[in-house]
């Protein structure tokens, strides 16, 4: 039986759970004046607002309770320690150290990395690095995908305002319209790619690498393939044997998760960007976040008190999904990002004891740019049938008006959606609006807005490589929060490679002689076989 259903705060939070369905969110409020002082945490020009969600005073001690019964700083404390967090696998989870002062136990791999990764960024952006035929280098292509690409992708977006390097793409889909439509502007001789694979085993990327290689060939001649190749990677032997020199494989350690890997030499394309200055700033922040993270008592600890609520709505109250909604164009990659550190973390069933989860563990994660969303979807959050947790992230300043807008509707939004609109509410505005007591009777249902949606939101300082390093490290250590309590290993992908395995087989051409039916239709009908 799993180690969850053992506490004893777990039975008092079903409790809860069911004490807690026939409370509307604006009665807390309504209530309680103070409810936004307790339910809110302050660190470093960050605040977290949890007031918005579906808790009370003994909801949160219960959620303490829980922490400790599941020894969770003890769990925080071997993370950071480089112990086997990766039960499945025997591995670290050292992210932490990628961004360490001294990188703690692996300060040697750690700091021959981050020279690596100096060198050839140095090289790029001094324009001292030439191609084969003696041009110097202005696009750099990263073919890579999941974390091997969603992260240095997000904050190339995120400092767009800090970029100053050369031309940088990200090339992730096997869609040959990926890689064609980013080397449309590049030539040959001026164009380095970046092969960033940890495992060095998938396809997607191989076969990007093999289309960029002949691209290279096909422009050069085959012997100057090299000169135009990096490789990032936990196997510099199988990237050597591809055809990238010795020298320009940089070195991904195995005890760096892949969607953890944004402070690796991954971020090799980010750095050419923006450079190791604002990079190191990025590691700076994560390191700031790190340093709260494993200090702060549990209460005023930010990534545990915003892990511990998330937890509380997916699997203490099972809702569903979670909607990231970033009120900042610069952090409109956000949801996608998160996508994959959320719920190839979290999306498991199985625990620490072998047994199946006996509660939801990862919700459905989705989302978009804040203000964007509210001419898409927010309608169904503010009349659809099912209640969704939302996270609102707000950047502070901008000195434009707009900014202000921005950072104010993120505000109404959370406001309304969790106060609602009742049917007499309605009634009022339609009867102020100048309709008939009729018309405005046949309306007021359309009109009214349940309410009650949960959200937290997060106000960080204006975005900058310290406080986006920041920001991811707050989410990495939510969900490691979130699969602490669960009891599942956030840091292995079994799963995924059940896909690949069956992706494999088919790429083959021969169909397994258990394929179903649908399968079998289909494989036939993709080259035109109406059947
Ligand atoms: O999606 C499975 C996965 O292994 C991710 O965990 C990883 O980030 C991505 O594929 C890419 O893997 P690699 O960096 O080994 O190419």
């Amino acid at each position: 039986m799993n180690l969850l259903m053992q506490t004893s705060a777990w039975p008092a939070l079903r409790s809860k759970a069911i004490q807690l369905s026939r409370v509307h969110l604006r009665n807390f409020f309504e209530q309680d004046k103070g409810r936004f002082a307790r339910f809110s945490a302050r660190y470093d020009g960050w605040l977290l607002d949890y007031s918005k969600q579906r808790i009370d005073d003994e909801t949160v001690t219960l959620l303490i309770a829980l922490a400790r019964e599941l020894d969770l700083a003890s769990g925080i404390r071997a993370l950071a320690a480089g112990e086997e967090i990766n039960f499945t696998e025997r591995r670290a989870a050292l992210h932490m150290a990628m961004r360490g002062r001294d990188g703690g136990s692996h300060s040697e791999v750690v700091r021959d990395c981050r020279a690596a990764l100096e060198h050839w960024v140095r090289q790029i952006r001094n324009r001292e690095l030439l191609g084969a035929t003696g041009q110097t280098i202005t696009h750099v292509i990263n073919l890579g995908i999941g974390g091997s690409d969603l992260g240095p992708r997000l904050a190339m977006e995120a400092l767009e305002p800090q970029v100053d390097g050369p031309v940088v793409k990200f090339v992730a889909n096997l869609d040959p319209a990926a890689l064609h439509l980013a080397l449309r502007d590049c030539k040959p001789a001026h164009t380095v790619f970046i092969i960033s694979s940890k495992s060095f085993t998938t396809q997607e990327t191989l076969a990007n690498a093999k289309a960029a290689m002949e691209w290279l060939a096909d422009g050069l001649g085959s012997a100057a393939v090299g000169q135009h190749l990096f490789a990032v990677t936990n196997r510099p032997a199988a990237a050597q044997e591809l055809g990238v020199p010795a020298q320009r494989c940089l070195f991904l350690p195995e005890w760096v998760g892949g969607r953890y890997s944004v402070w690796s030499s991954i971020s090799l394309p980010l750095a050419c960007a923006i450079g190791m200055q604002a990079f190191g700033e990025m590691l700076d922040g994560a390191r700031a976040m790190d340093e709260h993270f494993t200090s702060a008592p549990l209460d005023r600890n930010l990534p545990v008190l915003f892990g511990l609520v998330d937890f509380w709505n997916a699997s203490g109250l099972g809702l569903e999904t979670l909607a990231v909604l970033p009120y900042s164009h610069l952090l409109r990659s956000l949801p996608a990002y998160l996508q994959q550190l959320e719920m190839e973390s979290n999306g498991k069933r199985c625990t620490s004891t072998g047994d199946l989860s006996r509660v939801p563990t990862s919700p459905v994660v989705w989302g978009g740019s804040g203000i964007v969303g509210q001419h898409a979807y927010h309608q169904q959050l503010y009349q659809g049938t099912r209640m969704m947790p939302m996270h609102f992230i707000v950047s502070r300043g901008g000195d434009d008006e707009r900014s202000r807008m921005v950072q104010l509707n993120a505000l109404a939004q959370s406001a309304a959606l969790m106060r609602g609109k009742t049917r007499d509410e309605a009634m009022e505005e339609l009867r102020n609006a100048g309709l008939s007591e009729q018309e405005a009777t046949r309306l007021a249902p359309h009109v009214a807005c349940p309410g009650n949606q949960p959200s937290t939101t997060v106000l960080m300082p204006p975005v900058s490589p310290r406080a986006l390093g920041q920001l991811i490290a707050l989410y990495e250590h939510k969900v490691f929060v979130q699969g602490w309590l669960l009891g599942i290993n956030s840091f292995d992908q079994y799963g995924v490679e059940y896909g690949k395995q069956m992706a494999r087989a088919l790429a083959s051409g021969r169909l397994p002689a258990d394929a179903d039916a649908s399968t079998r239709g289909l494989f036939a009908a993709i080259d035109g076989d109406q059947g």
